[in-house]
Order: structure tokens, then sequence, then C-alpha cells
């Protein structure tokens, strides 16, 4: 008789099981996935765990500072704030390739956490919150987007380059059961019905050049659309939401004058795995009043679309 209470159980006693008296370092992305096996394996293995949470400065609005609140106020897990914001949007100036950002991010990801980490002295494993679709989808494709999130998502190299072994603990589980985990260990259900957010962030969202006042701009509007969706209580109906600040500027009209700013493009699908998607059937109404919210409140936005691609052939991000 299967439960995630005895699934919980079992994952507890493999955790010490492999890890004995050794250190273990999990990078911490603010997401689900990760959040839940750094309980996880605190819950096992206590401060032998320590997490390094790196803000790569494409993060949404005020989340860097409400990760670490979490997990500093909710859970005595040592944790490592690394703000390397500069370091990823220099690196960045000039790239609109998507996949020379995600190879950059995934780079510099690397040399970050490995300077961190070399601070925990004598860690020997790394935790890494690696779903099963992660470890299908990472074998089922060639070629196309997939392949490549793998090698942010699971930090790939980092274990082999820095003489660690790899703790997965989710690894047989899909996203609904992470979830049930999660609720098992305790966090709080606002935190565990958090839609996906993708490792490169923001960098994907912002189709072309990356500038910090795109990134600001994209920022805003995210924020309104996301409080849309919650005062309407569509949140938990929808799998992922968000906005691309798109890399064109159009005309407008604003009282008297004439204005000249970006356009952006509101996304929202519902999805069972991330592996295919609808978009999701907002009214006429919703969309209406959220197009006029994001043009009045957000400066640098004057239009405002609805992307109605389903996955496939179209995929969740715009990058
Ligand atoms: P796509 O855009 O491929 O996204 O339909 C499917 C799911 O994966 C997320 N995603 C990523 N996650 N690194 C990640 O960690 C990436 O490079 C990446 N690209 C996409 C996306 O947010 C969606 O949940």
């Amino acid at each position: 008789d299967w439960t995630m209470a005895s699934y919980k159980d079992e994952a507890i006693r493999k955790i010490r099981e492999t890890v004995g008296d050794r250190k273990v370092i999990c990078g911490l992305s603010g997401g689900v996935d990760s959040s839940v096996a750094a309980v996880l394996i605190h819950e096992a293995i206590g401060d032998q765990l320590t997490c390094v949470f790196v803000d790569h400065g494409l993060l949404r609005l005020n989340e860097g500072t409400e990760v670490v609140k979490m997990f500093r106020d909710n859970y005595n897990i040592p944790l490592i704030h690394a703000d390397e914001a500069e370091l990823f949007l220099g690196s960045l100036e000039g790239v609109s390739d998507p996949e020379v950002k995600r190879k950059t991010i995934g780079r510099l990801f690397i040399d970050v956490f490995q300077k961190y980490a070399s601070e925990i002295d004598g860690a020997e494993f790394l935790a890494q919150g690696t779903l099963y679709p992660d470890v299908i989808e990472s074998v089922s494709f060639s070629g196309g987007p997939s392949v490549t999130i793998k090698s942010h998502h699971n930090v790939g190299g980092l274990p082999e380059k820095m003489g660690l072994k790899l703790v997965e603990p989710l690894r047989e589980l899909f996203k609904d059961e992470v979830r049930e985990l999660g609720r098992e260990l305790g966090l709080p259900a606002s935190f565990i019905g958090r839609h996906p957010f993708p490792g490169p962030g923001l960098a994907i969202r912002c189709p072309g050049e990356i500038t910090r006042e795109k990134l600001e701009i994209l920022r805003k509007a995210d924020a309104v659309f996301i409080d849309q969706i919650r005062r309407h209580g569509l949140y938990d109906e929808i799998w992922q939401a968000f906005v691309a600040i798109l890399p064109v500027r159009t005309v407008g009209v604003m009282g008297d004058g004439r204005t000249y700013d970006f356009a952006c493009a509101l996304r929202a699908v519902t999805s069972v795995d991330g592996m295919t998607a609808d978009y999701y059937p907002f009214t006429h109404e919703f969309l209406g009043e959220t197009a006029t919210r994001i043009i009045n409140e957000v400066r640098g936005i004057n239009r405002c679309t609805y992307d109605i691609t389903s996955k496939p052939p179209g995929t969740i991000e715009w990058e």
C-alpha cells in the first residue's frame, strides 16, 4: 500500500544510508523541485546540508528576497545567497541567440556555484531536484531546446568537475507527486502551488538582446499579469503563466501624445508535465482588463498580445 508518507520515510532512509555523516550541497532555485529536495534532505541529515541560491539577476519581482526569507524563516537550513546579477547580466550583454544565452548562463552558473560550494569544507555530494520527466525528456528528444534544458537544469558537468557524487531524491517522481511530497513535508501551500520557473529565468522571456531596461519592464508587467490571474482565482488552474517582452517597439496613443514603446505577449498554459500544453482559454473580459492594466500601470509597454499557440508545435517559453 503505497503512500507519499511511506515514500518520504523510504527516501529519508536512503539519503541517510548514501550520505552517512558526510556533507551535501544543494543548488536552490526557488522553484518547487529544488525546494522539496532541500527540505527532504534537511529532514534526513540536518546541518550536513548547505544550500546555495544563485541570484542571476533574471528572477521575477521580489523573488530572490522571498525565497531567502522563506528558507531562513521557516527552516533552519544553512543558506548561501549568491547575488551575482552583475556578472550574469554583464556577460549576456549583446547576446540574442537563445542557445548562446542558455550556454552562457549555464557556464556562469557552474562557475559561481563552484566558487561558493568550494567554501563549504569537505562537501562530497551535490543534491538536485531532478524529476522523472527530466530524466525521460533528456533522452527522448534529440536537438531542440529540451536537451539544453538539462544542461542548465541539472547543473551539467558540475558533479564530475567538482568530484561530487549526485543525490537526486525526486528522480522517480512526477511534478504532482513532488507537490504531494512537499505537502507531506509541511511546505506552505502557496509555495507548493507555484508555477514552474525555468533555470535561465527571464532571459528566455526576453527574446533578442537582454537589457536592464527590458528586464525591469518585464518584471512589472509579469507581476500585474500574475496579480490578475490570482484576483480571478485562476492561478491553480494554470500550469504556467508569464509575460514575454518583445524585441519590438510599436506606436500608440496615450492622452494627447504619441507613444513608441515595447509590445508584450501574455502566455498561460495548462499542462500535466510540461511536455505538451494548451493555451489557457481566458475570457475576453479578462484579457481586455489585463491589457488595460498592464498598459496603464507599466511604463514602457503600450501594446499587449495573447499567445494562443499550443505545445507542440510551440514551446511553453518563447525561447
Ligand atoms: P518548453 O519551453 O520547452 O518548456 O516548452 C517546458 C518546461 O521546461 C521549462 N524550461 C526550462 N527549464 N531550463 C529549465 O530549467 C531551461 O532552459 C528551460 N527551458 C524551458 C519551461 O519553463 C516549462 O516549464
